[in-house]
């Protein structure tokens, strides 16, 4: 029989596909969502689905008492602009629901089961800001530039901690830029869909400043897979931070005037390319180095960014089309 393993934010963007990898592999899912961002109808079928809140007490009942073998934590406040005009709000849901988390997987270990795997999706985009040449590796300074990505950080400092004093068995995924079928094109981030969106109405495609800021972007697909091996891999001890920490991402930086033309060109699309002022304090470039992933995970990106970028588009053209019908 397969493990059971819950996926936080299984109904969002990154989490079904994350949701839709282990059903593939013949594990028992369930997920816990509060759908705010997240669909209903994007969680798999084969899925048990708890509406619940992660700050929430039944959500903590619910990893204390669920005998998971693995626990996917997604579910999150993924705008970094929102974290800026309410830091609070962002702390208590992305480092307060986390600790809800990670106290409950505590308060499950009684001894009598083997240890729930607790794998936190992290950011590679956001913890390294512009200290280093990219493409950054796990050890590389640390330097978030928004509550956000300090968020993040704070969860990465927690989980040592549970690790090392209360030995919980966790691992931080931290992803670049994720691109895919299902992301939301109407929020501030993912850039592919929001331009996948606008080249079907033949609205122009906006680039911040001069557009060769880059940035490093990887398939939702080469994500989830990379939850799935995490679930299993050896691990090394977590004696600091970076130990149990995977920079998942392909070390390509591709810059936003490139990723414009490509979905251009694959797309037929006539929209124009219009330039707007650069973003304040936007990060110049970006781009994480995966070779701890594919040494201790066995992981390495799958899918070409070309390719990825034809199959994102083809799902939004897909899903006007069954809109309208
Ligand atoms: N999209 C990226 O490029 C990217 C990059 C690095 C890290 N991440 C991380 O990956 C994870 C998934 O991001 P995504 O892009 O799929 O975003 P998303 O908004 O599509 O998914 C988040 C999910 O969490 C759910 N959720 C939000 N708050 C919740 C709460 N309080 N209780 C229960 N569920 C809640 C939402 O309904 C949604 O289903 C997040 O942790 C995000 O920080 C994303």
């Amino acid at each position: 029989m397969g493990r059971r393993v819950l996926i936080t934010g299984g109904a969002g963007f990154i989490g079904s596909h994350v949701a839709q990898a282990f059903v593939a592999a013949g594990d028992d899912v369930t997920v816990l969502d509060n759908l705010s961002t997240g669909k209903r109808d994007q969680i798999p079928r084969e899925a048990a689905f708890h509406h619940l809140d992660i700050t929430s007490p039944d959500a903590a009942r619910l990893v204390r008492d669920g005998r998971f073998d693995v626990i996917c934590h997604l579910a999150a406040q993924i705008d970094v602009r929102k974290s800026v005009a309410d830091p609070a709000a962002d702390a208590q849901l992305n480092i307060g629901g986390s600790l809800n988390l990670l106290e409950a997987v505590r308060a499950s270990g009684n001894g009598t089961r083997p240890q729930t795997r607790f794998v936190f999706s992290s950011t590679g985009g956001a913890v390294y800001g512009d200290l280093v040449e990219p493409p950054t590796s796990e050890t590389s300074p640390k330097d978030p530039q928004s509550p956000y990505g300090t968020a993040k950080l704070s969860v990465e400092y927690y989980m040592g901690y549970f690790a090392r004093v209360h030995g919980l068995d966790t691992v931080a995924l931290r992803y670049s830029n994720v691109y895919g079928p299902r992301q939301d094109p109407h929020g501030e981030a993912g850039v592919v869909a929001i331009f996948c969106d606008r080249l079907i109405d033949g609205a122009p495609l906006t680039v911040f400043g001069d557009g060769k800021q880059t940035r490093d972007y990887v398939y939702a697909g080469d994500v989830a897979r990379a939850n799935v091996l995490a679930a299993s891999a050896t691990l090394p001890p977590a004696s600091a931070l970076d130990s149990r920490a995977f920079n998942v991402g392909t070390s390509i930086e591709t810059n936003v005037v490139e990723l414009a033309a490509t979905l251009k060109q694959l797309s037929g699309g006539s929209s124009p390319v219009q330039h707007a002022p650069a973003r304040p304090g936007e990060q110049l470039r970006s781009a994480i180095a995966f070779d701890k992933a594919a040494r201790i995970l066995g992981w390495r990106p799958a899918v070409a960014l070309g390719d990825g970028l034809r199959h994102t588009y083809d799902w939004f053209k897909q899903r006007r089309a069954e809109a309208r019908s």
